[in-house]
């Protein structure tokens, strides 16, 4: 007796004990002979295909499910892939991992390389980018004192993607400036360019000179604090997940907008993937005057969370440093420094994050988990309970 039933735009069949449905244009179109041998890309074309597709026939041959289409083709799926598509609608992706939060005390157990290592050995590569997919933040040491350095690390990830400030840019002061362009106050907690459409990925900061007086580097883990919102302020959370916030940047020939969500959502597994966070970038809020009410107690608190010392890492970054760390979900900022104490030179670029997860996807495939990399230790406790 065969065990398939051939429906009206489908059929079921007996996987993992109970039946299960596959629609005929997607069998049709995930038949085997559907992808280029050489390219992977798919060369067959759904939209040609009738709109009444359907088998001839179709039955179980062992470990595969064979069907004859009503044109003739025929088509072999095995039943261990159809069993994967059955069980989520998503594929497994190795890049699509959970994110570990952290907090103040992060910097002693930050995940550290040496430009040497990761120029010369891709396994190390790949075991930074799951520090970077884990952790959002990793600090690479021995940097040579050059531009090319930062390009070529950057390219050990993905192409350098420019901004609209061009493919990198400079932060430095001089014990005596020629002009105010780079001031020596503190910067607030940001996430770099929301104003554009799709906010720069992953950041580098290369430090080149630091003979200055304070202007330690603050960084905090937003996703950390956006989880304890939605943990004791549901209602502020969604609302910051819904929103879309007008941002701006302007100069005499700029005029750069766009619009984002507070905190974004992962597609691929719900967490937090990160925020938009800067109020020098902010627009006018134009909500209705009524949601305002709504809006700024949410963003305020948030914000407020967001500047809590219990999440903030604050550290000096030497010359030698750079330190990469995930734009969307790492708030960064500087306290100020003593003018005129010493020089202060950072370049930066930034990298997309879809580059990132390619990049480690190809290379853990390659190179599978080594011992080398060790990841911190999360705490026993409960997020809630660390933060008071
Ligand atoms: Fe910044």
């Amino acid at each position: 007796m065969s065990a398939i039933v051939l429906l009206e735009n489908g059929l079921e069949l007996p996987l993992q004990g109970s039946a299960s449905y596959f629609n005929y244009f997607w069998l049709r179109d995930n038949c085997a002979t559907s992808w280029d041998g050489e390219t992977q890309e798919r060369t067959f074309d759904i939209l040609a295909e009738p709109d009444n597709l359907h088998p001839e026939s179709a039955r179980l041959n062992g470990a595969y499910l064979e069907i004859v289409w009503c044109d003739g083709h025929h088509s072999r799926y095995e039943l261990q892939w159809l069993e994967r598509w059955c069980r989520s609608s998503h594929q497994d992706d190795l890049a699509v991992r959970s994110r570990r939060p952290w907090y103040s005390d992060h910097y002693s157990n930050m995940a550290r390389f040496t430009y040497a290592q990761v120029m010369s050995n891709p396994a190390d590569v790949a075991d930074w980018a799951q520090a970077m997919l884990d952790d959002g933040v990793a600090l690479v040491q021995g940097m040579p004192d050059s531009d090319e350095a930062l390009q070529s690390l950057c390219e050990l990830f993905g192409v350098v993607r420019p901004s609209f400030s061009g493919y990198a840019f400079d932060v430095f002061s001089k014990a005596s400036p020629e002009n105010l362009a780079y001031t020596s106050k503190a910067l607030e907690l940001h996430t770099d360019l929301p104003p554009e459409e799709l906010a720069p990925g992953i950041q580098f900061l290369h430090c080149r000179i630091n003979d200055a007086q304070g202007g330690d580097s603050l960084f905090v883990d937003a996703t950390a604090v956006a989880n304890v919102l939605k943990e004791q302020y549901p209602a502020y959370f969604k609302l910051l997940t819904e929103y879309e916030v007008p941002f701006r940047y302007t100069t005499n020939h700029q005029d750069v907008r766009a619009r984002q969500r507070i905190i974004e959502l992962d597609p691929g597994n719900g967490e937090v993937s990160g925020i938009n966070f800067s109020q020098h970038l902010a627009d006018v809020f134009d909500f209705p005057q009524r949601e305002m009410d709504l809006f700024y107690p949410a963003f305020r608190k948030f914000g407020q969370m967001l500047q809590d010392p219990a999440y903030r890492m604050t550290f000096r970054l030497n010359a030698g440093e750079c330190i990469v760390f995930d734009n969307h979900r790492i708030a960064h900022g500087r306290e100020a420094f003593i003018d005129g104490s010493g020089a202060r030179y950072l370049r930066g670029c930034y990298v997309d994050r879809g580059e990132l997860r390619s990049t480690y996807r190809v290379l853990r495939a390659r190179y599978p988990k080594t011992a080398a990399y060790v990841p911190f230790n999360q705490p026993d406790e409960p997020v809630l309970a660390r933060i008071s």
